[in-house]
């Protein structure tokens, strides 16, 4: 089995990426997506989502535990997104993800994410100007969801990203419109997976080992891939592994202020305040002691003060 730790923007960043893949058992790790509108992304907006690509000569673009990271593109315009794949590509990445399941209203009104779902010949322009793009070895992923209103198009979607040439598939088993609402529809994953021969991964709803072996079960996948989960419990990969029990709170605290090292983006910044809380607001529903200390950091602005709550 291969676990994915999933992209989640906003919050599972290059310094959660290291924290958790060093508690370990992930496999593979996807960016939070870059947003690709009309024209090649700078090199330094690239090292900013994947930090990890300035590794890339020497031991390729891993996290410092070795878990390779690949670089997730959302876009629409097939030459754009094959012009940016290529540049990821070329700085050291393990592969191409796009990201055809974001549920953001302002990504949607400009023909990004979900809304591409509707369109099975779209979604095939952009993986194959992609798959043409990029050397034959380099892998292109495309992570999907069921559809946008319903579920329709699921499978036509999936043979598309197949016959343009991708070499594996995430499906997260919810509509756009479904949101993050229970439950992830898994039975439709092995539908899909049924209908194409590529390797498909199962994702969504996966917060435990009971989830993780029922979801396995359903949806006829041996991989799959967790979001929230590994953020409500950070060593869940390796539960699910059965190589550990849960993670107790004291090592948990011990994450929270590794955490503490994105504080270099600066006092004014509010990169460090927003994503801890982000963080606590997961962890809350794991850990009871989570709780108090977000209703303590709750209304705090700046990283000092927020690292001093965390330190006392
Ligand atoms: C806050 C947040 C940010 C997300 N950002 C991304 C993203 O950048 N790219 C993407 O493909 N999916 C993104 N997702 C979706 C997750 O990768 C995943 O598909 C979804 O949360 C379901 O999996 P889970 O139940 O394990 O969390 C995001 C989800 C959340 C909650």
């Amino acid at each position: 089995m291969r676990i994915v730790l999933a992209p989640m923007e906003g919050v599972l960043d290059h310094l959660m990426r290291d924290l958790l893949t060093q508690i370990g058992g992930y496999d593979l790790c996807v960016t939070e997506f870059v947003r690709v509108v009309d024209q090649v992304i700078s090199d330094r907006a690239y090292l900013r989502a994947c930090p990890e690509l300035s590794n890339a000569n020497a031991y390729g673009c891993t996290t410092k535990a070795g878990t390779p990271v690949r670089v997730q593109l959302l876009g629409q315009h097939p030459t754009c997104m094959g012009d940016n794949a290529a540049k990821v590509i070329e700085l050291g990445s393990h592969g191409v993800d796009i990201n055809f399941g974001c549920p953001a209203k302002t990504v949607n009104k400009n023909r990004g994410g979900a809304v591409l779902l509707k369109d099975p010949e779209n979604l095939y322009q952009i993986v194959s100007a992609i798959r043409k793009s990029v050397p034959k070895e380099a892998i292109v992923s495309a992570k999907i969801r069921l559809g946008y209103e319903d579920k329709s198009l699921a499978i036509e979607n999936a043979q598309a990203i197949e016959a343009a040439g991708a070499n594996e598939l995430t499906v997260h088993a919810r509509t756009k419109v479904e949101g993050y609402r229970p439950p992830a529809h898994w039975q439709w994953i092995a539908k899909i997976k049924q209908a194409v021969n590529l390797p498909v991964i199962a994702n969504g709803d996966i917060f435990s080992v009971e989830d993780a072996n029922t979801c396995r079960q359903v949806s006829t996948c041996n991989d799959i891939m967790i979001g929230r989960g590994a953020l409500m419990l950070p060593n869940l990969a390796n539960v699910i592994k059965a190589t550990s029990s849960a993670m107790p709170w004291p090592a948990v605290q011990s994450l929270l202020l590794s955490y503490t090292a994105c504080e270099t983006y600066g006092d004014k910044s509010k990169y460090y305040p927003n994503r801890i809380k982000q963080w606590l607001k997961y962890l809350k529903l794991e850990y009871v002691e989570a709780q108090a200390l977000f209703q303590e950091v709750r209304t705090l602005k700046t990283a000092p003060d927020i690292i001093a709550v965390l330190k006392r």
